[in-house]
């Protein structure tokens, strides 16, 4: 056959194979599917096979597989990623996260530890609104879940088709990088969505024009006959009927007209909760499964007497270092984290400009804008101090932006809290509680990774973005109203390191818990105790998957679509 028409016939191969991720960064602004709607325009009473109450980064997975051969609803609080720059723009990262009104699509909360965080209010969910990281749990994570692991493996390769992109290594991420190996992270693993331990380069959901892929790209996967999305549909609770069995919603429009979705006839049809690690255990207590005595207190009818949701709640904690540079750095969210051996893992992000708004003098990911404050002790952190501090920002000088962080996230965590009610509003957060460094060893793991992060910060590989000999009485005039921390100035003992973890805490938004395997839900993900429910997505971990959880979450929502279609299709075969 003629060359040119083998070439022919591999391009529109390539081009078959790799449409989904072609496709998306080509045409990715604006762009809707035909089957999303607001629920205003929704029927009263409605059917399906499947009701996925949370369009989030499990959820858009779950629901685009189970539609592979049935019908499925769901419903999502939040609007459409499609369209909006403040989502799409990798620059505009701090954007969402620093409008606190109710239309956000982030919605902050405050935990009962002073910690100032966020959660996510639109399609897609966290993977709308975070750093973008992207990187795949360990293969002893893995073991210990009880999960297949070939079928984990291609449940990432599913995800990956579509969002997980190899991101462009520039100057100060490579000297990071650089920095890591020279004081023996070690080995160098390059590029990898792998968890081993040493140096790498890790994935990202940003392409190379800066453009964000979240979750809700993979309903491109979707069965455009079988699913149905509703926008600005919050779930106010399951029903059950008298012998515990989920057959229902109950959820309100934009306009707050009521509507109800019930689970069409067919003994495996079933509701999956996927509202993510605060919204799921606030909805199944608004539901009636919780403590019966908090339940009784807000005056909801108790269907399971179950004290163990809203249990097991933790948050990575995250400290960072700003490293002001006399030489100018790209604006960076993660690209390279060090795996190290003693629990601690090391990322970084760089760049003045990187907050977004309109004023670009910013510290992005560190910024109060954004609710991060390490300044000064959590409990500290009041709205009055937050305005101070975003103020004085305000007056720095430029060259006070110049630099980039260093940040260390402990792996686990060890030390758990707890999730309550504050009232029946499934719009309000509840009060969460994650008991930062309760335990020694997560204390242990921070001291080491500040360590680690000094002796990067003085390696050979990372002198090109830090003030060599510039008097300490310069550097700190230059940041004295800053609202980041330099190094912490007593460096060379641990007590002084143990108190700058605890006063410097942030989070790095891993917070999980609160519905987790082998207490409130079964290694099926089935709820225990009820019928015809399961809980799908951080709400169910007992630990934070790999480095960072997105991979793991998008991988879960594909993972377990597969388990339910091949568990019935073989009820099916064995009838
Ligand atoms: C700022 C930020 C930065 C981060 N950086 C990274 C990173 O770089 N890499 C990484 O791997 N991870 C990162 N993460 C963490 C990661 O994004 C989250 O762990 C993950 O998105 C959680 O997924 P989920 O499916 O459990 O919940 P979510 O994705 O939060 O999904 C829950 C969904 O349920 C909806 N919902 C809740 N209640 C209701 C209701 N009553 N009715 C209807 N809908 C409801 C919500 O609107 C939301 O869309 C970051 C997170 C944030 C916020
Ligand atoms: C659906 O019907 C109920 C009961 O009649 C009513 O209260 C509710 O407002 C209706 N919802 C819409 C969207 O019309
Ligand atoms: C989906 O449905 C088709 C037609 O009913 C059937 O042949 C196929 O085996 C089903 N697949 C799964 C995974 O359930
Ligand atoms: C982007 O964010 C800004 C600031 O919060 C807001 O005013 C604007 O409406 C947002 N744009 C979109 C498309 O939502
Ligand atoms: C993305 O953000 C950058 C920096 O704020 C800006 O220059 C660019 O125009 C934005 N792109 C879009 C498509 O909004
Ligand atoms: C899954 O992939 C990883 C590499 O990404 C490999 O180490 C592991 O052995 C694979 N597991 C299975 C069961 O194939
Ligand atoms: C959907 O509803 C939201 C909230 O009311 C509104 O902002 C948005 O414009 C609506 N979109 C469409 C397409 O009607
Ligand atoms: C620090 O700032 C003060 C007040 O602006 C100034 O007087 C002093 O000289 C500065 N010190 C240094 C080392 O730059
Ligand atoms: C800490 O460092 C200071 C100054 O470098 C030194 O005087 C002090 O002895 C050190 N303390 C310890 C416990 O090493």
């Amino acid at each position: 056959m003629d060359v040119w028409l083998w070439r022919l016939i591999l391009l529109s191969l390539v081009g078959i194979l790799f449409c989904p991720k072609h496709c998306v960064s080509q045409k990715d602004t604006g762009r809707k599917y035909t089957f999303m709607q607001n629920a205003t325009s929704a029927a009263n009473i409605s059917y399906y096979d499947y009701i996925i109450i949370g369009g989030g980064t499990a959820g858009c997975p779950l629901a685009a597989t189970l539609s592979q051969n049935y019908s499925v609803l769901v419903l999502e609080r939040g609007g459409s990623p499609y369209g909006n720059p403040n989502i799409t723009n990798l620059s505009a990262f701090g954007v969402p996260l620093s409008d606190t009104s109710p239309s956000s699509p982030a919605q902050r909360f405050v935990s009962e530890d002073g910690v100032i965080n966020s959660r996510a209010r639109v399609l897609g969910g966290g993977s709308c609104l975070n750093a973008g990281f992207y990187t795949r749990a360990s293969p002893h994570y893995i073991g210990e879940a009880g999960w297949d692991g070939r079928l984990v493996n291609e449940s990432y390769k599913w995800v990956e088709r579509v969002v997980a992109f190899k991101p462009p290594m520039r100057q100060w991420q490579s000297a990071v990088r650089d920095g890591l190996m020279e004081i023996g992270i070690l080995p160098y693993n390059g590029f990898t969505y792998d968890h081993v331990y040493g140096t790498k380069v890790g994935g990202t959901i940003f392409d190379q024009n800066g453009h964000r892929h979240t979750a809700a790209d993979l309903l491109e996967y979707a069965n455009t006959n079988k699913i149905t999305i509703l926008l600005h549909a919050t779930v106010h609770r399951i029903l059950f009927t008298t012998k515990k069995v989920a057959d229902g919603v109950i959820f309100m429009d934009a306009h707050g007209l009521e509507h109800r979705a019930y689970l069409k006839q067919g003994s495996r049809n079933e509701i999956i909760v996927s509202a993510g690690a605060l919204g799921s255990p606030q909805l199944l207590m608004l539901s009636g499964i919780g403590a019966e005595n908090d339940l009784r207190k807000h005056n909801i009818n108790v269907v399971l007497d179950q004290p163990l949701v809203g249990q097991g709640m933790s948050d990575n904690p995250m400290n960072a270092v700003f490293v002001p540079s006399p030489a100018p750095v790209e604006v960076s969210l993660i690209q390279v984290v060090g795996i190290t051996n003693f629990g601690s893992y090391i990322e970084a992000a760089s760049g003045e400009n990187f907050g977004g708004g309109s004023t670009p003098r910013d510290f992005g990911m560190f910024s109060p804008k954004i609710g991060q404050f390490s300044k000064l002790p959590p409990k500290q952190r009041t709205p009055e101090a937050l305005a101070k501090a975003i103020e004085r920002m305000e007056s720095l000088e430029q060259e006070a932006f110049k630099g980039g962080f260093i940040l260390e996230k402990i792996m686990g965590p060890i030390s758990t809290g707890h999730l309550e009610l504050q009232n029946t509003d499934p719009n309000e957060n509840p009060l969460v509680t994650f008991n930062y460094f309760k335990d020694p060893r997560d204390l242990e793991r921070c001291i080491q990774g500040i360590s680690t992060i000094e002796k990067i910060i003085d390696s050979k590989a990372f002198s090109p973005f830090k003030y060599n000999n510039m008097p300490v009485s310069m550097l700190l005039n230059m940041t004295a109203n800053s609202p980041v921390n330099l190094l912490p100035k007593h460096t060379n003992t641990s007590l002084s390191l143990e108190q700058f973890c605890r006063d410097t805490v942030m989070t790095i938004w891993h917070y999980h818990g609160g519905c987790q395997v082998g207490r409130v839900v079964n290694s099926d993900y089935k709820v225990l105790g009820v019928d015809a429910l399961r809980v799908i997505d951080g709400s169910t971990f007992n630990y934070s998957p790999g480095t960072n959880p997105q991979a793991t979450l998008m991988m879960l929502g594909r993972y377990m679509g597969v388990k339910i279609l091949r568990e019935r299709l073989a009820a099916k075969e064995t009838k």
